[in-house]
Parts: C-alpha cells; sequence; structure tokens
C-alpha cells in the first residue's frame, strides 16, 4: 500500500466495517516499521486490502477486505497468500486474528489457510454485541 492507494483503501474500510479505520490511522501506518499493509488493485481501482502489525516473529492480522462486487474470485484468498508467504520468508511463528462470530466467509477463508480456532472473547465487538473468535496460524520452520 502506498499514499496513492489510501482513497480505495478507506472507501473499502467504510463500506465493510461498522468501525472503520480513519484515513489519518490508514495514513501513519505507512510510515509503520511494524505493520504491513497488501492491496489488490484492478483497473487501477483497489478492489482489496489487507494489513498487519508484527513483533518480533509474532504476527496480528488487522483485517482483511474484498469490494462486494469482487467477492468469491479468489481475491481475498490471493491477499492472504502474499501475507503468509510474507511471514513464513521472514521466519515468523504465527499469525493470530480476531473474527465476528457471525462472519462464517472470513472464518472460512482463514480455515482453508491454516488458521485454528484457539479461544474466544466474549462481547469483544459492538454494533451489532458480539463475541470475537480468536484464529492463529502457526508457522513451523
Ligand atoms: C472475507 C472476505 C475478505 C473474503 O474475500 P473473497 O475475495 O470473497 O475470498 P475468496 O474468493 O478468496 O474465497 C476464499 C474462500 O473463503 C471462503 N468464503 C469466502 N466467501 C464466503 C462466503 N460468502 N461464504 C462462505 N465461505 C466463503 C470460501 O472457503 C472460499 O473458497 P471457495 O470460493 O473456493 O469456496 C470478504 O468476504 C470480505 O471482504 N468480507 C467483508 C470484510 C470482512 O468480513 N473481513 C474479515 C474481517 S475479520
Amino acid at each position: 500500500m502506498t499514499k496513492a492507494h489510501l482513497d480505495g483503501v478507506c472507501a473499502l474500510e467504510q463500506a465493510c466495517f461498522v468501525h472503520p479505520w480513519s484515513r489519518q490511522s490508514l495514513e501513519s501506518e505507512l510510515e509503520n516499521g511494524q505493520s504491513l499493509f497488501y492491496v489488490a488493485v484492478e483497473g487501477g481501482r483497489v478492489i482489496g486490502y489487507i494489513g498487519m502489525s508484527f513483533v518480533l516473529d509474532e504476527g496480528y492480522l488487522y483485517n482483511v477486505a474484498v469490494d462486494e462486487a469482487h467477492r468469491r474470485r479468489g481475491v481475498g484468498s490471493a491477499l492472504l497468500r502474499a501475507l503468509t508467504t510474507y511471514c513464513r520468508k521472514h521466519g515468523f511463528a504465527f499469525l493470530t486474528l480476531e473474527v465476528r462470530e457471525s462472519n462464517r466467509a472470513a472464518q472460512s477463508l482463514y480455515g482453508s489457510f491454516g488458521f485454528i480456532k484457539v479461544g474466544e472473547r466474549k462481547r469483544y465487538y459492538t454494533e451489532p454485541e458480539e463475541n470475537a473468535v480468536l484464529m492463529t496460524v502457526f508457522f513451523s520452520q
């Protein structure tokens, strides 16, 4: 992700999430050496993005989102593949995340990349209130 992608990523955030990241927060990630964002672009337009932060060999997936009109075409998988490839290449121990209990599409995507349920956080989300499922993929060295 570069500055040129910020408008597109902001638009995706607003379309996909109740509490979208602000443009300012996303822009500050461009300067953050402890995070990594990839975008999927088609015809010059951002149609998907993924982002994570990391500390040493531990990764935390912030978000993955694909424009509704472009879903079920493998874009989410391509983004997650790019990120997990980066993690493996850099010797990460694991990549972890939270996801809404009702978000079966995302859980299924994560499951296909080897993420397993490792716990849950009760009433973690608001609007609507919902439990978070914690999922992690462990990378064997
Ligand atoms: C989750 C999301 C990123 C998936 O993106 P995508 O580009 O549609 O995903 P893909 O086409 O690569 O699908 C990969 C697999 O994920 C699963 N999947 C994706 N959408 C699904 C759906 N609506 N229902 C069930 N499984 C689904 C399937 O296993 C799919 O494989 P298949 O198509 O061979 O069956 C997309 O639905 C999205 O942006 N959702 C809104 C934002 C969101 O909830 N992000 C996750 C926050 S934790």
